[in-house]
């Protein structure tokens, strides 16, 4: 029996420049190629949950453009249910202007149709939230929204997962409905000026890259280790993280298991370009789990 993952969040296109040397200001450099990617946050996390076996809905906006249509089918095609996936008239498509160079990602992100993610969207498309097991969110949708679908969530009691990413101050209620918070590094570092409750860190799982995350337990950090692999993109290793979560822990499976999972899935995930590409599926990920174990 499949568990469904309840996706509400981004959709964009990725326009991803490859250069070795980053402009300053005012300045022009030569770059090495560029790509379109599929991407968003919403829809990298909704991808990686349905190759690793879930039933995905993705409650999410595209533009009624060229990219909004061709990134609704590419969601279609990866078995994602897209029902609550409209394209809006009259607005562009989210894009998300990337600059990758060795090991390093910049990204800036115009929300272009995502703004259209209201809580009263959310509201038409009530019904996914509802048959779902558990609930993924981002912050590239505006932040009533994420209160509206919290709350929401909190009364039909289904798990939330919230990457706080990219990083925007929260509304206490918000930081204390979730029941998991999964910000990288960088982000876990700007939620601790905002004075978070020492009791609340107990759902926080924090990223750390190729070292892997650390979590909680009765008020004791505990590190799960990452796989190191060689990186050819790192774009969306966040995203794989939080699909392959979300599909672990609707599935019961105990925390740091699930985070190990995760993290061997993220791990793959940044061996080939793209957000999405070299996202695993579940075959993949249990292969690289046991080459792994029989080298130990
Ligand atoms: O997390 C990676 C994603 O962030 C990219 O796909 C880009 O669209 C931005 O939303
Ligand atoms: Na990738």
């Amino acid at each position: 029996e499949k568990s469904t993952v309840c996706v509400v969040g981004s959709i964009n296109m990725d326009l991803t420049v490859s250069t070795s040397v980053i402009p300053n200001q005012g300045e022009t450099v030569l770059g090495e190629s560029f790509a379109t990617y599929p991407g968003g946050k919403g829809a990298n996390q909704a991808v990686a949950a349905a190759r690793l076996g879930s039933h995905v809905k993705m409650v999410g906006a595209v533009g009624h453009d060229v990219f909004g249509i061709s990134l609704k089918e590419h969601l279609q095609k990866e078995g994602i249910d897209t029902s609550s996936t409209e394209l809006i008239p009259e607005q562009s498509t989210g894009t998300a202007t990337i600059i990758l160079s060795n090991n390093d990602n910049r990204i800036i992100v115009a929300p272009g149709a995502n703004r259209s993610v209201t809580p009263s969207y959310v509201e038409k498309h009530r019904a996914a939230i509802e048959e779902s097991d558990i609930i993924l969110l981002q912050m590239e949708i505006p932040i009533e929204t994420i209160s509206y679908v919290v709350t929401i969530a909190k009364e039909l009691n289904i798990s939330v997962i919230l990457n706080p990413a990219p990083y925007q101050p929260l509304p206490a209620a918000i930081l204390n409905q979730v029941d998991y918070m999964t910000p990288n590094a960088l982000e876990a570092e700007l939620f601790k000026n905002d004075l978070i409750d020492d009791d609340l860190l107990e759902k926080w799982i924090t990223t750390k890259g190729e070292q892997g995350s650390s979590l909680y337990v009765n008020g004791k950090e505990v590190h799960i280790p990452g796989y190191p692999v060689p990186v050819k993109d790192t774009t969306g290793a966040g995203d794989t993280f939080n699909g392959a979560l979300a599909t672990q822990l609707a599935q019961g499976i105990s925390i740091k298991k699930a985070v190990s999972f995760a993290n061997a899935a993220a791990a793959l995930s940044v061996t080939e370009k793209g957000a999405q590409g070299g996202m695993p599926t579940l075959g993949e990920v249990e292969n690289f789990l046991k080459e792994r174990s029989d080298e130990i």
